[in-house]
């Protein structure tokens, strides 16, 4: 475990027949997110599998057609996203694959979403004393594996929030390296006035945990690219947010509300231990 600034912690892990093992236990992960601070994993996860999802997904997407409707939340697909968000008002301009019915998808990518997807899914299940599987639960919260795609030459994502439960813990898993894959952007946060940017402390296979209800955001990419829509360059993660999506979404009330909902949430987690 390693201090790299006031708020940004480094956390080595061995990655043991297809599970991501800490050193530390889990328990004291959860306590330095809580705290909060920004934890990033050194998941062991080899690049090759990383790269491999890269490429399949990207493979997929040029012979699956891009959604342009909304949302069902309960199908594989992929979609161009360039919009502000309805309730928080947060920019985005992104391409992002969701695959909340995973285990539908063909043999070969199914099994190559899944050796990095499954490690990820226990990881979090270890960290948040959870057993969820994969599959749609109307009515219930589930996982929403996803592949996210910031091409060179503007994406980014707007500052932004999220309800602390049932996720508990963020994971962004980087599947492409800082400087050689791409040169600019990363995930930003605000803990106690403070801005955390994390372009740059990053690797690939390296997985950034965060409190949930922190603010964060993706900074941009360098506009001296060229953007483009049909070219895989950029930066590349996997998510596995874990939500009802037609549950209550999270509040308009932000950034002065969140200090008092995170001392809100404390003081909760104190009386349920
Ligand atoms: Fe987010």
């Amino acid at each position: 475990m390693k201090e790299l600034s006031k708020y940004l912690i480094s956390v080595n892990a061995t990655f043991v027949n297809g599970e991501i093992v800490p050193e530390i236990p889990y328990e004291e992960i959860m306590r330095l997110v809580n705290e909060p601070k920004i934890v990033i994993v050194k998941s062991g996860i080899p690049e090759h599998l990383l790269k491999n999802v890269i490429e399949s997904t990207w493979s997929w997407s040029q012979r699956v057609p891009a959604s342009e409707v909304p949302d069902t939340f309960d199908n594989n697909q992929h979609k161009r996203r360039l919009h502000i968000a309805r309730i928080q008002q947060a920019p985005q301009l992104f391409h992002d694959h969701t695959f909340d019915a995973i285990k539908d998808l063909e043999g070969s990518f199914k099994e190559t979403l899944l050796t990095v997807f499954d490690p990820l899914r226990t990881f979090w299940n270890n960290l948040t004393g959870n057993k969820e599987e994969y599959g749609i639960r109307k009515g219930q919260p589930y996982f929403h594996p996803q592949v996210t795609h910031y091409p060179l030459g503007g994406s980014f994502f707007g500052r932004h929030w999220h309800p602390l439960n049932p996720q508990k813990v963020g994971t962004i898993l980087a599947l492409n390296k800082y400087g050689r894959d791409y040169h600019s952007g990363g995930t930003g946060y605000i803990i106690n006035d403070t801005v955390i940017e994390t372009e740059g402390f990053q690797d690939v296979g390296d997985i950034i945990l965060f409190r949930y209800d922190l603010p964060h955001w993706v900074s941009p990419s360098s506009f001296a690219d060229r953007f483009n829509w049909n070219d895989p360059a950029g930066r590349w993660v996997a998510i596995l947010p874990f939500y009802d999506p037609w549950g209550q979404p999270a509040e308009h009330d932000e950034p002065q509300g969140w200090k008092q909902h995170i001392n809100a949430s404390n003081e909760l987690n104190t009386v349920a231990v």
